[in-house]
């Protein structure tokens, strides 16, 4: 970890570029740049969520330094959110960081601000111009001053765009968010503007941060961990969700083809039953 103090960003770009078959991944990529005709236009998630995991195995892999993994895992993320634009998926929630990675080691918490931030600031302009509406959720108070700037402009300035909603966990706890709600709707309930009786999921939801977006249609973890880690716990209810071995920064629009075939292959049922509805034994 003492490594991380001395790899610098920039570093740890131009090591990761060197390292990687960049080019070669592009090349593999950009066939994909419309929607592959195996796909169902009309069957695509709405929404999709995404638990970016394993940039440090990643790196460990390639005998880098986490951070390494980290810069790469960005990179992934780009790809990810211009591949749902461009396939016409209408929003995209990415677990960049959760209230409980502040416990990870100083220097990796510290370049991961410092990565967010210089991403921001260099990717805000390309993501005006390709109208991302961009929106950060998660207890942004306490995050770096600098940082927090970043985030507000980046909020303001994209607020209008229209092409995608592009919403990043920055801070970001699922039960914290819902003891948040409870606070809020317990104040109003104090001040007399709502009545215990008339609480119900839809006002619930109104007090979520993704109440601007339909639920996730779809979750894809990649690493192989299959959990949720305090992520959306309420809004992925009925969400369908797709492990993949794959580690975050080598997830390409190939794997993401991939999630989706798998994705359009399930049967949503929300509870319901597919099929004959009857109960008798010879039905
Ligand atoms: C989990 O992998 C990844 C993170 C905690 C950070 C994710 C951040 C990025 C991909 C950069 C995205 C940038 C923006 C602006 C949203 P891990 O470190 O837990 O990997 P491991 O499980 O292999 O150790």
């Amino acid at each position: 970890m003492n490594s991380l103090k001395t790899l610098t960003l920039s570093e740890s770009r131009s090591q990761s570029r060197s390292q990687l078959p960049i080019l070669e991944r592009k090349n593999r990529t950009s066939r994909l740049r419309s929607l592959p005709a195996d796909l169902d236009r009309q069957r695509l998630p709405r929404h999709v969520a995404a638990i970016m995991d394993g940039n440090g195995r990643w790196a460990h892999q390639q005998g880098l330094p986490r951070i390494a993994g980290h810069r790469q895992g960005a990179i992934a993320l780009k790809e990810l959110l211009r591949c749902c634009k461009d396939w016409g998926i209408a929003a995209l929630t990415v677990y960049a960081f959760s209230t409980e990675n502040w416990q990870r080691p100083r220097g990796e918490v510290n370049f991961l601000m410092t990565l967010f931030e210089h991403l921001l600031r260099k990717e805000l302009a390309e993501m005006q111009q390709e109208e991302v509406r961009i929106r950060f959720i998660g207890e942004l108070s306490v995050l770096p001053r600098s940082l927090r700037a970043q985030v507000e402009q980046a909020m303001i300035q994209t607020a209008g765009n229209q092409a995608i909603q592009f919403n990043v966990a920055m801070n970001y706890g699922s039960r914290r968010e819902l003891v948040r709600v409870c606070r809020q709707i317990a104040e109003q309930v104090q001040q007399g503007n709502v009545a215990p009786a008339t609480i119900d999921e839809a006002l619930i939801e109104k007090f979520l941060y993704t109440a601007e977006s339909p639920d996730p249609d779809l979750l894809i973890r990649t690493s192989g961990e299959m959990r949720l880690s305090n992520f959306l716990l309420w809004q992925l209810a009925y969400t369908e969700i797709y492990f993949t071995n794959t580690l975050w920064p080598d997830f390409n629009r190939a794997e993401f083809h991939q999630a989706l075939l798998d994705y359009q292959n399930r049967e949503r049922r929300f509870g319901k039953t597919q099929g004959p509805t009857c109960i008798e034994k010879d039905c």
